[in-house]
């Protein structure tokens, strides 16, 4: 499979890359303005009293800086940060060695936090709660609950999938935060600032450019960046353009608003194959050979977020925009439409 250049996860050689250009601190955190607020109140109450702040749970589609708001919380608390993810945490006991390994204050991030087993959440529950962990020790008639005292810690929790968390585990947050898409005037902070940090020579209109393709994504932005800057070292002089950058993104088939081919196959499949909708997730993935969690994860949130699709209950249906978008003629109201 080859990786997508518009995709919001990230590539395998992407980690340290991204690592450079992860901001440590909350000032430094471009965008996201109510949940920087919010946040920076927590954590001062929290320093004020000298305790913990409260487990917090931040939710939203990939790449819009999950990982980066959990790294920040924790440096700016001043405590360690140990990060594991929901399937690495196969049974109770691999929970329980790290709960009893905290020191208080710190940190616990749990990655894909809806991927818990039922087990394991079943021990994160007190633990969460009274910051007590109940363990059984041995199997049968001669096997005994322990209860040990844990330390006061916080849990952050990540997801893209809100949805299918316990509503027992959401309800043992004392802070949920959305993440949002970026709008074009973060995202162009965060073009200048990767490009500052990267030394890359680049002017407003290139800033412009790569900011408005990169769907409202930093990691879409940040890998976008990296791709122009090899191609302006290569074609041009070095310095990134607005005429660069559209040369180099039309190259690579990113397209004005940071649709790619398979963005603009799913569309086309809908509104070619299906009359535009509605058709199910399942059917679209079947005729395009992709996972429907891979669309719904990947593909959709965006598309959703331009208005080019509709989640109808009778499955997605493209919008006129969408038609616009690829130059197809949108069916006159009463003909094609009704069948
Ligand atoms: N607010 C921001 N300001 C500047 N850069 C950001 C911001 N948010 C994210 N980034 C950049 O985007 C990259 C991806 O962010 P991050 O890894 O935190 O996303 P995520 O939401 O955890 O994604 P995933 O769902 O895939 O785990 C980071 O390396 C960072 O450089
Ligand atoms: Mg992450």
């Amino acid at each position: 499979m080859t990786t997508r250049l518009v995709s919001p996860k990230p590539t395998e050689d992407e980690s340290t890359f991204e690592l450079s250009l992860r901001p440590k601190r909350l000032a430094e955190y471009i965008g996201q303005d109510k949940i920087k607020q919010n946040l920076a109140i927590l954590l001062q109450a929290a320093q004020a009293r000298n305790e913990a702040i409260d487990h917090v749970l931040l939710y939203g589609p990939p790449g819009l800086g999950k990982t980066t708001l959990a790294n920040i919380i924790a440096n700016e608390m001043h405590v360690a940060i140990k990060t594991t993810s929901g399937p690495a945490i196969e049974r109770p006991g691999d929970l329980a060695a790290i709960l009893t390994n905290l020191r208080a204050g710190d940190v616990l991030f749990i990655d894909e936090v809806h991927r818990l087993s039922r087990a394991v959440e079943e021990v994160l529950y007190p633990a969460m709660e009274d910051f007590q962990l109940d363990l059984i020790i041995g199997k049968g008639p001669s096997a005994r609950s322990l209860r040990l005292k844990l330390p006061r810690f916080t849990l952050i929790g990540a997801t893209t999938r809100y949805a299918m968390m316990s509503a027992p585990l959401r309800d043992r947050f004392g802070a949920i935060y959305r993440l949002d898409y970026y709008d074009l005037a973060a995202m162009e902070t965060i073009v200048r600032r990767s490009a500052s940090i990267l030394g890359v020579p680049i002017d407003d209109g290139g800033v412009t450019e790569i900011a408005s393709r990169a769907r409202g994504t930093p990691r879409v932005a940040n890998r976008l960046l990296r791709r122009v800057r090899d191609y302006a070292q290569v074609r041009a002089d070095g310095t990134i353009t607005a005429q660069v950058a559209r040369a180099a993104l039309a190259m690579l088939e990113v397209d004005a608003l940071g649709l790619d081919e398979i963005d603009r196959k799913v569309l086309r499949t809908i509104i070619e194959k299906f009359d535009g909708g509605p058709v199910g997730l399942e059917t679209i993935a079947a005729s395009i050979s992709e996972e429907a969690d891979t669309i719904m994860d990947v593909y959709e949130p965006y598309l959703l977020q331009l208005g080019f699709l509709d989640r109808t209950p009778r499955g997605r249906v493209a919008t006129r925009r969408a038609y616009e978008h690829l130059g197809i003629k949108y069916p006159d109201a009463g003909q094609e439409r009704l069948l």
